[in-house]
């Protein structure tokens, strides 16, 4: 019988895929793991393809069929597949009466044409996109519950929508000023396959700015924070590190437009200053800042380390 605790995982050996799967064995609803990938190359336990995971159980792993995974007690599929193999693999692993979790960008939009303009592939299965809910679960944790299908949100998108919608919600921000998101990334927030750009010659030492004006992440900010894209510049660019994001995030406050505080009261952090009173997102420091290097390994599973700072 189908049970969510049994999770079916594709894509762990990729970079999102690894991460999850070092999350997954140690969480304690998990009852059963099984990873599907495309080269067991004999291997029958993850261990067996990744040594460092010993210690973690012995987690099975299978050659990739979604009629396996169909036919199997897993009640939930994590997707950590590229855009266009979720978009074709979610709708027949819902079919098949499983519940799915997406890493990628295939179900964050209700508008299918907005995944089109932005994404440049085929639209996903439009029927899909109105039950997707999008897995921010900082504002959405009551739709997150009942969801079949939860299309996580992407990288960026989350650092810029985590620190902005509290005030947007809040009616903090003055209106008709810019929204800077000054955003900054590792070179695995791009996935494990070649490119010239980021192999180390390119990318050490070096430091710049990419997919200005036209960033994928753009459409769940704007949706998210329900700024308008001209009130919102989102520069992205690319350090010479592994992993790890830092947005810094410029916002001119005005008088309150309205009080109608968006984030749920679980897990925010109250925020008091003379004039000004919002709510933040998990802000485990307000005073300090860390580097990314003192953060490496560090973060707790499942958790954004997050802070804000505020002059006014
Ligand atoms: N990297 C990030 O920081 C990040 C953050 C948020 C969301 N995401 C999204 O999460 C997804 C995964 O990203 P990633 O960075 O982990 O990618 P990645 O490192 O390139 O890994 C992709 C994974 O998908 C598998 N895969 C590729 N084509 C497949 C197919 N046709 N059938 C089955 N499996 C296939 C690969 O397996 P093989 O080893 O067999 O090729 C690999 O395990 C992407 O949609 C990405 O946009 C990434």
């Amino acid at each position: 019988m189908k049970d969510p605790q049994n999770i079916a995982v594709i894509g762990v050996s990729g970079y999102t895929g690894f991460e999850l799967a070092k999350i997954l064995l140690r969480h304690p609803e998990a009852k059963s793991v099984t990873f599907y990938v495309r080269e067991p190359q004999g291997a029958h336990c993850l261990t067996e393809l990744f040594p460092q995971l010993r210690g973690c159980g012995q987690a099975p792993v299978r050659a990739l069929s979604l009629d396996a995974i169909a036919r199997s007690e897993a009640g939930t599929a994590f997707l950590a597949t590229p855009h266009e193999v979720s978009a074709e693999m979610a709708p027949q692993l819902l079919d098949a009466g499983l519940g799915i979790i997406d890493l990628s960008g295939a179900f964050r939009f209700r508008n299918a044409e907005t995944f089109r303009q932005w994404y440049q592939l085929p639209t996903p299965h439009a029927a899909r996109l109105s039950e997707a809910v999008y897995g921010l679960p900082e504002f959405y944790s009551e739709q997150i519950a009942h969801a079949r299908l939860i299309a996580n949100p992407g990288c960026y998108a989350t650092s810029v929508i985590l620190a902005v919608r509290p005030l947007a919600d809040a009616g903090y921000i003055a209106s008709g000023s810019s929204v800077v998101c000054d955003c900054k990334s590792g070179a695995t927030g791009a996935g494990k396959d070649l490119r010239r750009e980021l192999q180390f010659a390119e990318l050490d030492e070096n430091f710049k700015a990419y997919n200005l004006f036209s960033h994928r992440h753009t459409p769940e900010i704007t949706e998210h924070t329900g700024l308008p894209e001209s009130q919102v510049v989102f520069s992205t660019h690319l350090l010479p590190l592994a992993r790890g994001i830092l947005s810094t995030i410029y916002v001119t406050l005005g008088e309150p437009q309205s009080h109608s505080p968006g984030a749920s009261a679980r897990g925010t952090h109250q925020f008091r200053r003379p004039r000004f009173r919002a709510r933040f997102v998990r802000s485990p420091s307000c005073d300090r800042f860390m580097s990314g290097q003192s953060r490496k390994g560090r973060g707790r599973p499942g958790s954004t380390e997050f802070q804000s700072s505020f002059r006014s």
